[in-house]
């Protein structure tokens, strides 16, 4: 039987799964996101028709990291034609970690999709092109969907991955030696890390996805964000590339389309019905949140609900 959403009921599943806590790994290739406690855990939903359900660390912000993708997806949808976006970033998984150069120097420079690192600054690099201030505008943006207008980038964190963007930095220049990357490489980078760098809570997130379970409309705005096809086309390639090459795992377990973010947080969407945000910093093999993954598969279980 199914069980209607309450706080309660994710005040339960927190519980269930704190004792996960000690099993995973905090991110430490970006510094500044080691110091972050690995106790915090967080869940916060938003239904379509506004209802909102919270427990735990929900209204403690953290980094959002590779969530951002999804909104910069969603704005280059807004600027460009699709053929264009889809001319220089694919749409197949790519059973490789998020950072990974492999596939990209086999494939000639064209991204495997828009959330892996090399898919996400290449669309960067299509806002940096068409954006006058694509830093500030993301801001407008989350504020306004979110509705929190102090939402802002955690410099620290920025600096802190601008230190040590060897890796990142390598892919944009192999993606520029191919001729699929038309700025300045530290430039984009610089937007891409400060995007990556948004700190928001899983409310605020909660509120911000809903847009996605809402045929691309945010209650928070007049005019839907995206059409209702792009919506589609956006939650399945969170099921396909959401997870990184955890995305096969997570969709047996959770069901649903899913993006993850170093930060330990995951934005997780039921079509028409609800978004999910969770946040618990240790992550597993794949870079998702061990107990943020587990989170959302006993609230699947809970609530019933599955895309499959
Ligand atoms: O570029 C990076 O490596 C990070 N700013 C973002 C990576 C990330 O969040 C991957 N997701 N799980």
């Amino acid at each position: 039987m199914a069980t209607k959403l309450s706080n309660q009921l994710l005040e339960d599943i927190l519980a269930q799964v704190r004792p996960l806590i000690g099993q995973g790994k905090v991110a430490d290739y970006i510094p500044a996101l080691a110091e972050v406690p690995a106790d915090k855990l967080g869940i916060a939903v938003c239904t379509v028709d506004g209802e909102t359900y919270q427990a735990g660390d929900a209204d403690e912000r953290f980094s959002i990291q590779s969530i951002s993708k999804v909104l910069s997806l969603t704005v280059a949808l807004s600027r460009y034609a699709e053929s264009d976006i889809w001319a220089r970033v694919g749409k197949e998984p790519s059973g490789q970690p998020f950072n990974s150069l492999l596939q990209l120097e086999l494939e000639q420079g064209k991204p495997r999709n828009p959330f892996i690192n090399a898919g996400a600054l290449v669309v960067c690099d299509m806002l940096q092109s068409r954006l006058s201030a694509p830093k500030q505008r993301m801001l407008e943006v989350v504020r306004a969907l979110s509705g929190e207008p102090d939402i802002v980038y955690d410099a620290r964190v920025a600096r802190s991955e601008f230190e040590h963007s060897d890796r990142n930095a390598a892919i944009a220049y192999l993606m520029k030696s191919f001729g699929n990357f038309e700025n300045d490489v530290i430039t984009v980078l610089q937007t891409y890390f400060h995007y990556c760098a948004l700190r928001m809570s899983c409310m605020e997130l909660a509120r911000t996805f809903v847009y996605l379970a809402n045929n691309g409309h945010s209650p928070a705005l007049d005019e839907p964000l995206i059409n209702e096809r792009q919506n589609r086309q956006i939650n399945a390639m969170m099921v396909t590339s959401g997870m990184y090459d955890g995305a096969g795992e997570f969709a047996y377990r959770v069901g649903m389309p899913g993006k993850s973010g170093v930060g330990g947080g995951i934005i997780a969407v039921v079509p028409h019905e609800m978004s999910i945000a969770v946040w618990c910093p240790e992550l597993d093999a794949s870079g998702n949140s061990l107990a943020g993954t587990a989170a959302l598969e006993i609230l699947a279980q809970r609530i019933g609900r599955s895309i499959f």
